[in-house]
């Protein structure tokens, strides 16, 4: 098959034509080339976020000072392009330096206006060696946004002094555009993708994993209570030591956003450091939080262990176990218990605004729900409730109030929460999305489990009937259909203990944190 190629667009007055025959949304992709997965995953965030995806591909000599790699850094345009085009990229802007008026090295040419970051996040961890180099990245990404008018820009996380000056940017100036950070891609050792990382020999790249792993080492001192920077930062000196070859530049602890140095971790840290190994130099960080405020979203078809596994996660991660599925169970005890009918929207509609329902963590796990100040915990767990919240659940009113209550709680973050539509409708920015499934089958025998545990005949047939009736009344329904969203992890359990799909969920959190 036959892959159609972006469009490579050398000059602004091609790019703004491109520009003005676009309709739709526009997610924008800057980079300086020689693409790797790192770019591919922002590529990838960019296309599911957006109707149109541009690229750009530009080494950017303002933030290169005379001593660094700007001549030796490696470009390869046709292979960019190709991966480009198998990432479904629509446009490529790859202009010469002379196209952009930029011809100048770090600190810029003194006759052409700069847009210069705030001193103070410029005099910390890569500005101290680097003078002029955000300058020149800002002035770039500037005019990067006012050519391409993307609605949303996409960074890495990796570079989080670039990314933090660039929100501040974007903020300051109030310049209409979306930043939306991504996180870091890292190769199996830990060693986070970078184009630079070619200069490196394969026993260097396993060296140079250290830096990674020291990271590790003060993120889980933290969640032994260290909170203290100095003792934090030494940790990762220590660790990087037992690499004699690599030259630590910096390890710093400061505000994520404002990038002010730390004393303590109060309650977020950037612990970001930059090391060289002969001439390459290298960059990693990670965030440290005294508390979690990862949010964690669970869906999947009923009846796939999601509660179960959602509990046990909140548990293990001490964060709070958001129970949606009890939430819709206490709406359609609500209804039954006012014996309205449940095809009477109206009157469910009235009774669920009407309610006071609240979820109290319970020290055991779990939540105890009450409706009205009456505990109604066990009593929404019967068959009869079970059979019925499916017409109750895929009512508009009810979901949206339920949806307004549960965003409420995700606004606060640190939480794990399940329900069929989480990832797709309720938590679509949760930091990891699960989509938790087994077959029929396999659900119907773990259901049938937990019914005769309960004390109840099963016909195991007629429950494996029910399973695949009401996924297909949860996918076809009209409000928040059950289905995968595109970003979100797909774990059939089919084969796998409790407690395996448990630790794989564990991996992404803690990946997705030390992203
Ligand atoms: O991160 C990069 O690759 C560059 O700094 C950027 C944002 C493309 C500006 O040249």
């Amino acid at each position: 098959m036959s892959m159609r190629l972006p469009a490579v667009v050398t000059d602004t007055a091609a790019l703004r034509e491109w520009r003005r025959s676009q309709v739709g949304s526009l997610g924008f992709v800057p980079t300086m080339g020689n693409l790797h997965r790192g770019h591919a995953n922002l590529i990838e965030r960019a296309s599911a976020g957006n109707d149109v995806v541009a690229v750009s591909i530009f080494v950017n000599p303002l933030q290169f000072s005379p001593t660094e790699d700007f001549d030796r850094y490696p470009q390869t345009l046709e292979a960019d392009r190709q991966l480009c085009a198998q990432l479904g990229v629509d446009i490529i802007f790859a202009p010469t330096p002379a196209a952009l008026g930029l011809m100048a090295r770090a600190g810029g040419d003194p006759q052409r206006t700069r847009v210069v970051p705030p001193e103070s996040m410029t005099v910390g961890l890569c500005g101290r060696s680097r003078p002029g180099h955000f300058e020149g990245v800002t002035t770039i990404v500037m005019k990067l946004l006012n050519l391409l008018q993307p609605d949303r820009a996409y960074f890495g996380r990796k570079d989080a002094q670039q990314l933090a000056i660039l929100q501040a940017m974007v903020r300051d100036l109030d310049l209409p555009v979306t930043i939306v950070p991504c996180s870091v891609v890292r190769e199996p050792s830990g060693l986070a993708l970078s184009s630079r990382n070619q200069y490196l020999r394969d026993a260097d790249r396993e060296r140079v994993a250290v830096l990674f792993q020291a990271l590790q080492h003060a993120e889980a001192a933290v969640r032994d209570g260290e909170h203290d920077g100095t003792a934090l930062t030494d940790r990762v000196r220590l660790h990087c030591a037992t690499v004699p070859e690599l030259d630590l530049e910096y390890v710093e602890l400061v505000d994520p956003v404002s990038l002010a140095p730390l004393d303590r971790l109060e309650r977020s840290g950037l612990l970001a450091l930059a090391a060289c190994l002969g001439s390459t130099r290298l960059i990693d960080n990670i965030v440290l939080e005294t508390r979690s405020l990862i949010v964690i979203a669970i869906d999947g078809p009923a009846g796939a262990g999601k509660s179960t596994v959602t509990r046990a996660v909140a548990d293990r991660l001490r964060l709070l176990y958001l129970d949606t599925g009890a939430m819709y169970r206490a709406a359609t005890w609500l209804a039954m218990d006012a014996g309205v009918k449940l095809d009477d929207e109206a009157a469910i509609a009235k009774l669920v605004n009407d309610c006071d329902l609240d979820l109290q963590p319970q020290e055991s796990g779990g939540c105890t729900v009450t409706m009205n100040d009456t505990d109604i915990t066990a009593a929404i767990r019967t068959p009869e409730v079970t059979a019925n919240v499916s017409t109750v659940a895929a009512q508009k009113a009810v979901r949206e109030f339920l949806v307004r209550q549960q965003q409420a709680f995700g606004e606060r973050g640190g939480l794990v929460a399940e329900g069929r539509d989480m990832c797709t409708c309720v938590f679509p920015n949760a930091e990891v999305k699960i989509f938790l499934t087994a077959t029929p089958a396999e659900r119907a025998r773990r259901r049938a489990r937990d019914l005769e545990a309960q004390g109840y005949e099963v016909d195991l047939e007629k429950l494996e009937a029910e399973i695949v009736e009401r996924d297909r009344k949860d996918s076809t329904r009209e409000i928040a259909p059950l289905r995968k969203a595109e970003d979100a992890v797909e774990l059939v359990t089919d084969g796998m203990t409790i407690e395996e799909v448990i630790d794989r969920i564990i991996d992404l959190a803690n990946d997705a944190q030390s992203a």
